[in-house]
């Protein structure tokens, strides 16, 4: 199979920032498989996304519901070009950071890693300060000085960009779609 057939992967997990922004983009693609971390199964309805429009949508759903991350076979398919994990919530960066893959997200990471596959991360927590929409209001965070390490780390990963704008999101997806 050649680059153009091949599908992307997309890992939402449960965050809120940067949520809407990465939502329009996966619906602009045609091309995506989405897994979803249990977080970001049940953040999705706190922002009022529902999961049927993406499947009328012809996106592919796979929710993490069982203990081997069972879904991650399709990796060894040849079936994706890209992993995109977008939004990444600093708890999926700190895990993916220090190599774990207990759950569906940090594993398909880890597969894509040892299927050489290029991983793209849109990191939540990259900045001191952080505005984002919770379900009913703007608040300011102030990530922790283990969250900016994590994706500091993070940014090490060979075959992986880790990108902090949507800016930055679309132009590295650029190469890919
Ligand atoms: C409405 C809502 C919004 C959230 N937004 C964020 C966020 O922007 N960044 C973040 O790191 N965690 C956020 N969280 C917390 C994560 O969902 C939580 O840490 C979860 O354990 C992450 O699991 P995951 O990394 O496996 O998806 C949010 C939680 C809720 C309920």
């Amino acid at each position: 199979m050649n680059d153009l057939e091949k599908r992307i992967a997309w890992g939402l997990t449960g965050s809120g920032h940067y949520l809407k922004e990465s939502m329009e983009i996966i619906k602009s693609l045609d091309n995506v498989d989405l897994f979803l971390s249990k977080a970001g199964y049940e953040v999705l309805k706190w922002y009022d996304y529902d999961l049927k429009d993406l499947k009328k949508d012809g996106i592919k759903v796979f929710k993490d519901v069982t203990a081997s991350s069972a879904p991650v076979s399709l990796f060894y398919e040849d079936i994706y070009k890209l992993l995109v994990i977008a939004p990444a919530t600093s708890n999926t960066v700190a895990q993916m950071a220090y190599g774990m893959s207990d759950n569906l997200i940090t594993n398909i990471f880890a597969q894509a890693g040892k299927c050489n596959i290029h991983s793209i991360v849109f990191a939540c927590d990259t900045e001191p300060v952080v505005i984002t929409e919770a379900p009913k209001k703007m608040v300011t965070l102030y990530p922790r000085e283990i969250d900016l390490k994590n994706y500091k780390l993070l940014k090490e990963f060979k075959n992986t960009d880790v990108v902090k704008h949507v800016t930055e999101l679309k132009s590295a997806l650029k190469k890919w779609t």
